[in-house]
């Protein structure tokens, strides 16, 4: 079943008096019991897309999209109202930088024990409520691996360590058992074990909820780990996207290639020592973007037909966004 369906969404931000399109048509859909990775170099729009999803962007952005729909249900010609009901419901996010979206004046006992549904509540007093709502919140603490359940629930965000706020806000994602987590980027600079323990949840969640799992990142070594499809998106732009085992045997997009050989352990014939390819340059500022394909300025590929954008191409599940993909020279 497909839960999220997301068709040439996009996104036209004002910067410096001129209106650019940070996102530019990004296509993307998300089955159930899934877990989906959205990767892409910094600045590519992945948070933005996020915020899109959740209708968590400035109300003066220009938002179109030919399709944007959760389980069958328009989320952009719904009310304001109605969309946040069901977002609450179905989908929780942990955002990029999770202790800016905690409430610095409560506790997290408060704030876990507020995201509480009603519906998981079955006493009748509020005294008893108060009890089931802490043996709820410390079983929730339990479940993401806080032993510590009574320092963390009596602290203030700023009084724990990075990767317990991120233990803790998976935690919050998981008390209104959402039928999909968003994770924007869990693990960016954490050390080894606190990533692999995060990473482990969240497959967890996944395995034993079926909950499916909207995976952010540019750290192709986690995705591998855990992700079976994948979006790639390059400056706004989504550029393919397919079964990830497919990709990795087969990519059809320079930049995709590019950015499989940068993580070494995706190349079983890599030689030791061997240089990594990668491209030129870097990706360009919503201020200076390329027309046509944006990754033509940075492409070995690029010919004079790259000025006109690309359509978008598809082998079965496999969707990508090229006049001259890889593998089809011969062709
Ligand atoms: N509030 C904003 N105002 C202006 N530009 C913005 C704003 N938020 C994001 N952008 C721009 O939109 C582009 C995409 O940003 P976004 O944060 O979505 O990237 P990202 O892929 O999430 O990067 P990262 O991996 O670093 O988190 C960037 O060029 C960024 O500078
Ligand atoms: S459309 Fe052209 S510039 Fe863009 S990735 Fe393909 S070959 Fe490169
Ligand atoms: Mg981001």
């Amino acid at each position: 079943m497909v839960l999220l369906d997301i068709k040439n969404l996009t996104l036209e931000i004002d910067i410096s008096s001129e209106w650019v399109k940070a996102l530019d048509k990004i296509n993307m859909v998300i089955h159930e019991g899934q877990i989906h990775a959205l990767v892409g170099e910094s600045g590519s729009g992945k948070s933005l897309i996020v915020k899109a999803i959740v209708g968590a962007l400035p109300k003066r952005w220009r938002i179109t999209a030919d399709r944007m729909t959760w389980k069958g249900q328009n989320l952009l010609t719904m009310s304001a109202k109605a969309r946040r009901k069901l977002i609450r419901k179905d989908i929780s996010v942990i955002f990029q930088n999770p202790i800016e979206s905690l409430d610095p004046s409560l506790t997290l006992g408060k704030q876990l024990k507020e995201m509480l549904p009603r519906d998981q509540l079955t006493k009748t007093w509020f005294w008893q409520r108060n009890d089931e709502k802490q043996a709820l919140a410390i079983k929730l603490l339990h479940k993401v691996g806080i032993k510590n359940h009574q320092l963390c629930l009596a602290s203030y965000p700023h009084q724990i360590a990075n990767d317990v706020v991120q233990k803790f806000m998976i935690a919050m994602a998981l008390a209104s058992e959402p039928k999909l987590i968003i994770a924007d980027d869990p693990t960016r600079g954490m050390e080894v074990t606190s990533k692999t323990q995060i990473l482990k949840l969240l497959s967890r969640v996944n395995q034993v909820r079926g909950m499916s799992v909207l995976f952010v990142s540019h750290d192709l070594l986690a995705i591998s780990s855990m992700a079976s499809y994948m979006t790639v998106l390059y400056c706004g732009q989504t550029v393919e996207s397919g079964d990830l085992k497919q990709l990795r045997k087969r990519a059809f997009h320079p930049y995709t290639q590019a950015l499989l050989d940068s993580a070494p352990s995706f190349r079983k014939d890599l030689p030791p020592k061997s240089p990594l390819s990668s491209l030129d340059g870097t990706i360009p500022t919503l201020h200076h973007l390329p027309i046509g394909c944006r990754l033509g300025p940075r492409c070995p590929r690029a010919r004079r037909e790259c000025v006109e954008t690309p359509q978008i191409r598809r082998v079965h599940t496999h969707f990508y966004s090229c006049h001259f993909p890889l593998h089809w020279d011969a062709k």
